[in-house]
């Protein structure tokens, strides 16, 4: 499969970035393991700290063969309906990813713009989200639960 890992603001920091709640993993090993483990799948990377460009990004995977993103969208999760609207639009899923568990966070962290337009959440993991979501992504187009 071809997926995409799109990462929001501030995410071009893990590793050094509080990182006693992302812990000490740059995106760059994250990367490095998501290929090991999906050897025979084509993952594609990008990140931006701006909101357009995370849109632009997503409308561009429309023409390029992307099947599933791994979506990782920082604060723009708790407002951004621009990006609720465009993940609607998609023909292909997206999971919503967080490294914290969102949930045992400040109040605002629990309320997600667009978790509604996505097929799936994974959160509280680590980096490992990104691989939970990945295989969840590889799961739903094998076949699993549609629902
Ligand atoms: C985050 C959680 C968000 O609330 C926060 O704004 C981030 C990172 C996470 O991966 O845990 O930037 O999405």
């Amino acid at each position: 499969m071809k997926l995409l890992v799109l990462n929001g603001p501030n995410l071009n920091l893990l590793g050094e970035r509080e990182p006693g709640i992302y812990g000490t993993g740059s995106m760059e090993d994250c990367l490095k393991t998501l290929n090991e483990a999906f050897p025979t799948d084509e993952i594609v990377y990008f990140q931006s700290n701006c909101e357009g460009a995370l849109i632009d990004r997503l409308q561009q995977a429309r023409r390029e063969g992307i099947e599933g993103v791994a979506l990782n969208a920082g604060a723009y999760t708790h407002t951004s309906i621009a990006l609720h609207d465009c993940i609607r639009s998609l023909p292909f899923p997206v999971v919503e990813v967080h490294i914290s568990n969102v949930h045992a966070r400040e109040s605002f962290r629990h309320v997600s713009m667009i978790a509604a337009a996505c097929c799936g959440v994974v959160c509280g993991f680590g980096l490992d989200s990104y691989r939970l979501a990945l295989e969840g992504l590889k799961l739903r187009a094998g076949g699993g639960q549609k629902a």
